[in-house]
């Protein structure tokens, strides 16, 4: 067994978002986090704001629905030797609209982030991570879905139908992988994120829903790695977050 492993967080954007708030989280627990997002600046800014905490992050430049960009991150975490113990898929992207006025290209290109580079990823992470098994003693494979994972509401067809193909991916290799002893799981965060895309985006409407009714970033976090830490004999495979004011 390794005693230094490692912690793998694709669709990484700004310090405060999910994916900057949960890279920031494993580096606390002493894991070597790759840092992976699509913009060179955004992936270099969190790495460095780690680095400078005394945690240890590694910039990976990827788009997660380009097939070679996902062997050259591959590359660079199979380089470290550093076991990889767990990995993220949190990229995703939103765009309500009419279902009349989404084009062929918006959907594919939607349900490419959404669906299509979990699928990419997974095979190649979980490949990885089977090599491994002798070198660490948890392996987890973690997805990030949201409300339209499990409900197509009027508007968000596109949004729904890749957040559904996405929990459906997750499932199936829960299924498969569970058994071979990698916790596949599923986290639905059903409400607003309180990260810079809504509180600087759309300010407005973060504001109306007032105190404590956005999801605090550090709380899904250590729901992120409470989930890593569970006993394979009491594995969780989806759980559900939403702030305690959220009607659902
Ligand atoms: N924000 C919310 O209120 C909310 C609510 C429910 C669920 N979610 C889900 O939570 C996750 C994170 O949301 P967040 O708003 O907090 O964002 P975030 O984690 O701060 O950032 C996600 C990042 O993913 C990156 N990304 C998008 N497409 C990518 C691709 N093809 N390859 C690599 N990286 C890519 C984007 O990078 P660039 O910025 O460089 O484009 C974006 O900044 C998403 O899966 C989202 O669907 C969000």
């Amino acid at each position: 067994m390794s005693s230094k492993t490692s912690a793998l967080v694709m669709g990484v954007g700004p310090e405060e978002g999910l994916g900057g708030s949960l890279c920031k989280r494993f580096a606390k627990e002493g894991m070597t986090v790759f840092v992976c997002g699509r913009t060179h600046k955004k992936v270099e800014n969190l790495c460095t704001i780690i680095n400078n905490t005394s945690g240890d992050a590694i910039p990976i430049v990827a788009d997660v629905t380009n097939a070679d960009d996902v062997i050259n991150m591959m590359k660079v975490i199979s380089k470290s030797n550093l076991p990889l113990e767990l990995a993220v898929y949190n990229a995703g992207n939103n765009r309500p609209e009419s279902f009349l006025d989404v084009t062929p290209e918006v959907f594919v290109s939607m349900w490419q982030v959404l669906c299509f580079g979990g699928f990419l990823t997974s095979q190649a992470i979980l490949r990885l991570m089977i090599e491994q098994q002798e070198m660490t003693s948890k392996q987890s494979l973690f997805f990030t879905g949201a409300s339209g994972s499990i409900r197509g509401k009027a508007g968000f067809s596109s949004f729904a139908s890749g957040k559904g193909g996405l929990r459906m991916l997750a499932q199936s290799m829960a299924r498969e992988f569970g058994p071979k002893g990698i916790h596949v799981a599923h986290i639905i965060i059903d409400g607003v994120i309180k990260g810079d895309k809504v509180v600087k985006g759309f300010s407005e409407y973060a504001k109306s829903l007032g105190e404590d009714g956005l999801l605090d970033l550090e709380a899904i976090a250590d729901n992120y790695w409470h989930l890593h830490q569970q006993h394979k004999t009491a594995w969780t495979q989806e759980i559900d977050l939403r702030p305690f004011k959220e009607t659902f």
